[in-house]
């Protein structure tokens, strides 16, 4: 499988081909997701899917780091997006650098970052190092208290009209694509079709260049409240906790393991140490 790139993406949604992104966040969701997608994302949401923190404020670059790392040893084909956590695009520009240029020294294609007209410098500042920057705008996770909880973005006409000119000032500050997350169809669809780069929706409605679902959400591995945006296609949490149920049936039936699954000494060897 070629490798996808930034342009090979831009020039497939120009053909009209809707992109698909997910989440890894280790070589297992990795090698189930890679061939699948067009773009993985390391999120943030490590923190809340696997790490059992309630929202992605607590995740460290540290963290980042060590699930980029995973994924990235199955060098994946797909573009290789990683999350700059909360606090690691804040403080400083030169810290921003490190951050994220670290990123792509493990690997990553891009980095995505939150926020709109405040953070146009940070961008700017990315890609004159030669970072590409995917920006995410709406409903965004890291502003949990700022916005009053996880609530969709842009629902008044004031606020509708700021994402859109957010969006706008992230396409001229170099952004190669948005993440437009919890926003009415109808404000995606305006951002879509008045900026060149992509727009990746998550509760963004149909009319986005791509979607993106975290993989634990659509593989029915997230317990508790799933938003209205997420559509799950197997119960995966059910799924497999039944088979390790059934494992442990036979373990305790004495099923398990059977002589297949077991080491036999030779028959020589045998009769010497049951001598
Ligand atoms: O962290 C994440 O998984 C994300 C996507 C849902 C866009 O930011
Ligand atoms: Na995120």
């Amino acid at each position: 499988r070629p490798l996808v790139t930034i342009p090979v993406l831009l020039q497939r949604a120009r053909d009209g081909q809707p992109l698909v992104m997910t989440t890894a966040y280790d070589a297992v969701t990795a090698r189930l997701a890679d061939p699948v997608v067009d773009m993985v994302l390391v999120g943030d949401s490590v923190g809340n899917v696997c790490l059992g923190f309630d929202n992605t404020l607590p995740v460290s670059m540290a963290m980042m780091n060590h699930h980029l790392e995973a994924v990235a040893r199955t060098k994946p084909r797909a573009l290789l997006v990683a999350d700059m956590p909360y606090l690691s695009y804040h403080l400083s520009l030169d810290d921003t650098l490190c951050n994220a240029g670290g990123f792509l020294q493990r690997g990553a294609a891009a980095v995505k970052l939150e926020g709109g007209k405040k953070r146009v410098e940070t961008i700017r500042a990315l890609v004159e190092c030669e970072i590409p920057v995917m920006g995410h705008l709406g409903l965004t996770p890291q502003s949990v208290h700022a916005m009053g909880g996880f609530k969709v973005q842009g629902r008044g006409a004031h606020d509708a009209l700021r994402i859109l000119e957010d969006a706008h000032r992230l396409q001229e500050a170099g952004c190669f694509a948005l993440v437009l997350e919890g926003i009415p169809s109808e404000v995606a669809s305006r951002i879509t079709e008045s900026l060149s780069i992509l727009t990746i929706g998550i509760g963004a409605g149909p009319n986005c260049s791509g979607q993106v679902l975290v993989l634990h959400d659509v593989l029915g591995l997230t317990q508790g409240h799933r938003p209205k945006f997420v559509r799950t296609y197997v119960d995966g949490f059910d799924v497999l906790q039944q088979a390790l149920t059934h494992w442990a049936e036979d373990v305790r039936g004495g099923a398990f393991p059977s002589p297949a699954e077991s080491y036999a000494l030779p028959a020589d060897v045998h009769a010497a140490v049951a001598a």
